[in-house]
């Protein structure tokens, strides 16, 4: 399935990009929207990505927009030193989670989808899930699952799954949905009340601990305001719960510099479900950056008197 950027004119509208503008892609992917951003105006895109797969994408965008692309393979929680040498941003995109690129190559091993190797490393370095599923004790196993893919049987999960690892080693991503999918006495591909696999809970829990997925979040939001202009609009696509709520509390915490863009959250239309159901879970928010010299000197004052 080739890549299809979620949200693509809901992003631009918000983004509203501006010629000469500075635009820092932090998920570029395949670079959908990047694309559909430089289309869009004569602004310029620097596009960064923490797998090392999206560099030769990144070159088919560069051939074709020049001067206007840059690409950086870096993690998004290290934005803040792009200041050492990089313009600050008039826009600031994360779409978070996994390109299809990487769900659909079974190599990468993210997806249940197909039998390969447990990896589901973005980086392609670090512990990977194979580690991870053999590797951790069974009460820090349902820990993870319960917190990061809030799936209800997590314990369950967890004793079914070191039961398994005591016979053999849990090496592919079809063993682990098939353990998981036992717990829940159900066939691949679905799940009581819900059209999902009973596998996909604890496949995202595993996929966020191996890519450190939230504190990735957290750091990046924490940089972001010391990388962009006034009046900068920063861009989230979420697809969990989890991120959401780290997002929420994030702009409320800067909410004497961050406006929401809009009052309520934005998602995918019927439409777009239907000819990319992957898009079915997004949640779309935009907030405006005010660097306004009183509020900085609030916040020095109270600096100071604390
Ligand atoms: C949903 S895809 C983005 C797709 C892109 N917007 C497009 O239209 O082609 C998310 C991308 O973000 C990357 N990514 C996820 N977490 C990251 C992080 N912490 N730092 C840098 N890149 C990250 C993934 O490797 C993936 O390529």
């Amino acid at each position: 399935m080739p890549h299809v950027p979620v949200l693509l004119q809901e992003v631009i509208q918000m983004a509203a990009p501006r010629p000469g503008e500075r635009v820092l892609d932090c998920t570029f992917g395949g670079g959908g929207h990047t694309a559909g951003i430089l289309r869009q105006t004569n602004c310029y895109v620097l596009g960064i990505d923490r797998d090392p797969d999206a560099n030769a994408r990144a070159e088919i965008i560069k051939e074709q927009f020049k001067s206007r692309f840059d690409f950086e393979h870096m993690k998004f929680s290290e934005i803040g030193r792009l200041v050492e040498k990089h313009d600050k941003f008039d826009v600031v995109l994360f779409d978070l989670g996994l390109s299809s690129f990487q769900l659909d190559d079974a190599d990468r091993g993210f997806s249940f989808m197909h039998c390969a190797k447990l990896d589901m490393r973005m980086s392609m370095e670090g512990e990977s899930a194979y580690d991870i599923v053999n590797g951790i004790s069974r009460k820090e196993l349902s820990t993870v699952i319960d917190y990061f893919g809030d799936d209800p049987k997590a314990s369950r999960i967890a004793r079914a799954i070191d039961e398994a690892r005591v016979k053999k080693p849990i090496e592919t991503t079809w063993e682990l949905a098939d353990i998981v999918r036992s717990v829940y006495k159900l066939p691949p591909g679905q799940r009581k009340n819900s059209r999902t696999d009973a596998a996909t809970k604890t496949f995202q829990a595993i996929r966020n601990l191996v890519n450190c997925e939230l504190l990735e979040l957290n750091r990046a939001l924490e940089n972001v305001v010391h990388i962009i202009n006034n009046n900068a609009r920063i861009i989230t696509i979420t697809f969990q719960g989890l991120e959401g709520r780290i997002i929420k509390c994030w702009a409320k915490s800067m909410k004497v510099c961050i406006t929401p863009i809009n009052k309520t959250v934005i998602r995918p239309s019927r439409q777009e479900i239907a000819t990319n159901p992957r898009a079915r879970s997004a949640i779309l928010r935009g907030f405006v950056y005010t660097d306004d010299a009183r509020v900085r000197s609030v916040g020095e004052g109270i600096q100071r008197s604390e």
